[in-house]
C-alpha cells in the first residue's frame, strides 16, 4: 500500500518523529511504501476561502501555487494518509492545520448529492503527542479528525495519543508496542 505520512511537528528528534520513526519502521517491514514529508520544510500558505477550487472535481483545484499543491497531489495517489503532530494548544501544529484548510480543495458539492472527492475511499490516520493527558486536552483534536473523513469520503483507518510526553529518550518500550500496534491497525487493508 502507498502510505503518505504528512508530520506537522518542527522537531526532527521530537517525540512525534520518534513515536512515527516506530510506527514507519512497522509499516516498511509489512511491505509498506512509505513516504515521509515534514510540512514545517515547505511553503504552505493559509487557505484563501476564495472558493475557486470548488466545481473542479478532476483535479487538485487550489489557485495557490506553493508546495501544497504536489503534497495535495501526493495524498491523492495515497492509499493510506497518517497525519501526525504535536498537540498545539488543542489543536495541530500550523503547517499540518494549514495543509488540512488547504485540502478544502480536494472535493466537491459537500452535502449535496452530487459530493465528490479526490480522495474517496482512502485511509486516513492520526498520531498526536501530547505533555497533558487526554481529558480535557486531546479529545478536540481527535473529534476534528474524525469529521474530516466526511467532507474527504474517506475511511478512518486509526487514531494514537501519546500523553504525558517529555523527552524523546523518556518515550518508553510501552509507547513503542503502542506505535506498532497501531502500525498494524492502521496498514491492515491494502
Ligand atoms: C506551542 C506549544 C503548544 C503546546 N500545547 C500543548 C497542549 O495544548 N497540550 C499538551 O498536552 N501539550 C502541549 N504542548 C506540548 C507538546 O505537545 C508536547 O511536548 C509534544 O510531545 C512535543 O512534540 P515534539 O517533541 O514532536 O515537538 C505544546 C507545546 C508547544 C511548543
Amino acid at each position: 500500500m502507498k502510505v503518505l505520512v504528512l508530520e506537522g511537528g518542527a522537531r526532527k528528534s521530537g517525540n512525534t518523529s520518534t513515536v512515527t520513526g516506530w510506527v514507519v519502521e512497522e509499516l516498511g517491514s509489512m511491505g509498506h511504501e512509505v513516504e515521509r514529508i515534514t510540512l514545517q520544510d515547505k511553503d504552505i500558505k493559509g487557505c484563501l476561502a476564495c472558493m475557486k477550487c470548488k466545481g473542479k472535481a478532476d483535479e487538485v483545484g487550489c489557485v495557490i501555487k506553493d508546495d501544497a499543491i504536489s503534497i495535495l497531489e501526493k495524498m491523492v495517489a495515497a492509499e493510506l494518509v497518517l497525519f501526525t503532530s504535536p498537540l498545539y494548544f488543542w489543536g495541530v501544529a500550523g503547517p499540518l492545520k494549514s495543509l488540512i484548510d488547504r485540502s478544502y480543495s480536494l472535493y466537491i458539492d459537500y452535502h449535496q448529492p452530487t459530493h465528490a472527492s479526490l480522495v474517496e475511499g482512502q485511509r486516513q490516520a492520526l498520531l498526536v503527542t501530547g505533555a497533558g493527558p487526554w481529558e480535557n486536552n486531546a479529545e478536540a483534536t481527535f473529534t476534528a479528525f474524525n469529521r474530516l473523513q466526511r467532507p474527504h469520503m474517506a475511511v478512518k483507518a486509526g487514531e494514537l495519543f501519546i500523553g504525558r510526553c517529555a523527552a524523546p529518550e523518556d518515550l518508553g518500550e510501552g509507547v513503542k508496542k503502542e506505535a506498532i500496534t497501531f502500525a498494524q491497525e492502521i496498514g491492515g487493508a491494502s
